[in-house]
């Protein structure tokens, strides 16, 4: 699927000569008329995204030029592989290394299409590698692409079961433990919100929880929420809200993807992964709008709204993710229409407890064409989480400001002295861009992993 090709197992491949509207002049002056002419004729200006076949004097394809636009990380080149008709292709004139990876994983990227339920599997061009570090390259091409695959995936065939197989498979295809808890387990082990949100459904609610890597080096642990569906619960959503709420476990995705990346590239950490997989059902022994449930920490929840469900699995998972005392926490979530509100649907937001890695998430991710935006713990705000009755509210009591009050929400399960970040993402693109079709996404993979690799070394 990334069709990307050793030369040696090639025999003929045509060179495809980026291009801009600045240096196409150059180049053609330096060709046969001939060549000159059919450039002309065909009005290529070198403009972004634009791809021009050069026939040769037998009709054959002598070379192609493609305009290389401008932007951050692979982008630039995704829009090629689509273009292309079947056939084997290389690079001409990328000097840069960084700049052939770039181009390599936009190749592997725009190859993905889901094709679980296809009956025809689509083959086309093929790309000669390029010159570059090919495992990283792979390894968030892959982590990218499995984290799409999980999101597109209909709730029907991801339940929690399912969702929490996926971290098992992860597990053993890199040597790392898995354990599941799953329905009554969770209450023996002391995991009441995870239960308390998943209970109504037919599929029982799960805990996932992956251990990899070196007991003594920094531990790094990643939490995503994993609602397979979220109806809404008895604060049912309309048709609407619901329809794309299979992507629910989006968070769930991201951090399954990273997790390969991590262990793929055998960063020295200790990696721990904590997946909480529920489905938001309704059924007679749903929980219901001003339950008071316990949670792990021992604090009390008021539920405001059974809509708010993601914070109430996540807060069990994240407070013991934080009794371990790791490194890094990284959670990631399909949290609140808010965010999508504050930032639109291809921004996530990161809200940040400790400056350093964040300043460096950040700065990773406008270079890797995978930006996040910072917005504010603002403790102010805190006062919208109270109940009259138990020690948290699940939603905020203001109309505004939902993103953070969420986050705010999932920071009182947190140290304050912990460094720790939480992923309000999308995970799904609404709109067809070159290299990321509609549906599933894993937004913030390859910025989380890029910070990753800087503040832990390459392995
Ligand atoms: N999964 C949704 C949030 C969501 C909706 C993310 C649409 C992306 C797109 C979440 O569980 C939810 O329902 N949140 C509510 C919270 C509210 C009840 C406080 C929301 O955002 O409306
Ligand atoms: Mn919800
Ligand atoms: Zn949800």
């Amino acid at each position: 699927m990334h069709g990307l090709v050793h030369a040696q197992e090639l025999r003929h491949s045509i060179p495809v000569l980026p291009v801009t509207p600045d240096t196409l002049s150059g180049w053609v002056d330096g060709q046969p008329e001939r060549v000159a002419r059919w450039v002309s004729a065909q009005a290529f200006r070198g403009a972004p995204d634009k791809v021009l076949s050069i026939p040769d004097e037998e009709g054959g394809v002598e070379r192609v030029l493609y305009g290389r636009g401008p932007g951050e990380g692979p982008w630039p080149w995704a829009a090629l592989r689509g273009q292309l008709p079947r056939g084997s292709y290389r690079l001409e004139g990328v000097e840069d290394p960084a700049e052939r990876e770039r181009a390599a994983l936009a190749w592997a990227l725009a190859g993905y299409r889901f094709d679980r339920y296809r009956s025809h599997p689509s083959s086309g061009a093929e790309l000669e590698w390029p010159g570059c570090d090919e495992g990283r390259v792979l390894r968030l091409a892959d982590g990218v692409c499995l984290a799409r695959d999980l999101v597109n995936t209909p709730a029907k065939d991801l339940g929690p079961g399912e969702l929490a197989g996926a971290v098992g498979e992860l597990g053993s295809r890199h040597g790392a433990k898995v354990s599941i808890l799953r329905g009554q387990d969770l209450l023996d082990e002391n995991y009441p919100s995870v239960h308390a949100v998943g209970r109504a459904a037919s599929r029982e609610p799960r805990l996932a929880d992956l251990t990899w890597g070196d007991p003594g080096a920094p531990k790094l642990t990643l939490v995503g929420k994993g609602v397979v569906f979220d109806s809404g619960g008895l604060d049912i959503k309309p048709a609407e809200g619901m329809k794309l709420m299979k992507k629910d476990m989006g968070g769930a995705a991201a951090v399954i993807g990273l997790a390969h990346a991590v262990m793929d590239a055998k960063l020295p950490v200790r990696l721990r992964v904590l997946v909480p997989a529920v489905e938001n059902a309704i059924a007679g022994n749903a929980f219901r709008p001003m339950d008071v449930l316990s949670t792990r920490k021992g604090i009390t929840v008021e539920v405001g709204n059974t809509d708010a469900e993601g914070r109430l699995i996540l807060c069990d998972a994240l407070f013991e993710a934080d009794s371990e005392e790791p490194d890094l926490i990284l959670d990631f979530a399909t949290l609140t229409g808010a965010a999508r509100v504050a930032l639109g649907t291809e921004l996530p937001a990161l809200f940040a407890q400790g400056e350093d890695w964040c300043a460096e998430m950040l700065e990773e991710g406008v270079k890797e064409g995978d930006p996040l935006w910072r917005m504010p713990l603002h403790r102010a705000y805190r006062r919208f989480l109270d109940s009259p009755v138990a020690d948290l509210n699940n939603i905020g009591s203001s109309r505004t400001g939902g993103a953070i009050t969420a986050a705010l929400f999932l920071n009182e399960f947190v140290d304050a002295g912990t460094n720790w970040g939480h992923v309000d993402t999308m995970g799904w693109n609404e709109h067809s861009r070159p290299g990321r079709p509609a549906g599933g996404e894993g937004f913030g993979i390859r910025a989380a992993y890029a910070m990753l690799e800087r503040r832990y070394g390459k392995g």
